[in-house]
């Protein structure tokens, strides 16, 4: 396995690939790995002849006075954790080459980016779309893999695909969790020991809602307040949002007629978690 900094090297490497005609699979990721991550990397072996992950901690999908300079690196435990699943390559680019200076073109989509995350985070999803495009055309990928996790996102990254007609096919695949159901995250490290007791209460509220969907409740009102009555079980918790959106423009509904995602963002101190499950009709 090869660590790949120069973006040169990088498209001489897979155009001799691609030249070869072996498929090339594509998992970006900003490092600090877990079974999130793992579980990408595995289905993307599985499905490529060569696999390419991505660790790029992108500075311009950061907030200002958000957790950019924190964010966990590590890109020797990385390195390892990625060795068992058969990676060929990691593409480790720096800033000041992924941005020069006068660096100017960003892709912004539209509708999709203006709620959940897009409300709390300005600015977050175009940073996404731009590096993940950058991405794209660096790596020629015949297929890219993202996680459940990160619904919007994966949304919003099949609707550049669609809209730019760009040549890759996005694999979504599902949200791996610790055994107390808390949804795996580069993140959960920052939390304190408190903190992370209290943590899985985002998935245990939102499988409440759930629940009581299944059971035929369809007030969107009543199966948030749902979500909300259990993350307040926590004193640490900060809801940031808890929302029900349709899945095609991730608009909010009333009442759940149509497949929705049911989503979450809380913050215990300074760390914002997200979660979500969907509710299928
Ligand atoms: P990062 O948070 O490192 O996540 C990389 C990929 O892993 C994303 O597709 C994310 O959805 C997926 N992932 C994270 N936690 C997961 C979990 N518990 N189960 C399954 N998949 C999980 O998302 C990003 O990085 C960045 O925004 C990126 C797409 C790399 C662009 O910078």
């Amino acid at each position: 396995m090869e660590i790949v900094r120069d973006i040169p090297k990088l498209k001489e490497t897979v155009k001799k690939v691609r030249a070869e005609g072996k498929s090339i699979g594509l998992v970006p990721t900003m490092g600090y790995l877990h079974e999130g991550h793992l579980s990408l990397l595995q289905a993307a072996r599985s499905e490529n002849d060569f696999l390419v992950m991505s660790i790029f901690v992108n500075p311009i999908q950061f907030g200002a006075g958000e957790d950019y300079e924190e964010y966990p690196r590590d890109l020797e435990r990385d390195r390892e954790l990625s060795l068992s699943d058969g990676c060929d390559l990691i593409f480790y680019p720096e800033v000041r080459d992924m941005y020069p200076e006068g660096y100017s073109t960003f892709v912004e989509v539209e509708g999709l980016t203006e709620t959940l995350c897009g409300a709390s985070r300005p600015g977050h999803f175009r940073g996404v779309t731009t590096v993940v495009l950058k991405l794209f055309n660096l790596v020629s990928p015949h297929r890219a893999y993202f996680g459940q996790k990160d619904a919007q996102q994966a949304l919003v990254l099949k609707k550049m695909v669609e809209d730019l007609n760009v040549d890759v096919d996005l694999i979504i695949k599902p949200t791996v969790r610790e055994p107390d159901c808390l949804a795996m995250s580069s993140r959960n490290k920052y939390l304190t020991p408190e903190q992370r007791k209290e943590a899985p209460l985002i998935y245990r509220g939102l499988e409440e809602a759930r629940k009581l969907f299944r059971e035929g409740e369809r007030d969107a009102e009543q199966l948030k307040l749902k979500v909300k009555e259990i993350i307040s079980g926590s004193e640490e918790a900060l809801i940031d949002y808890v929302e029900i959106v349709e899945t095609r423009g991730l608009q909010p509904v009333k009442e759940v007629r149509q497949e929705c995602l049911l989503a979450a963002a809380v913050k215990f101190g300074s760390t914002r978690l997200i979660d979500n499950v969907m509710l299928e009709v």
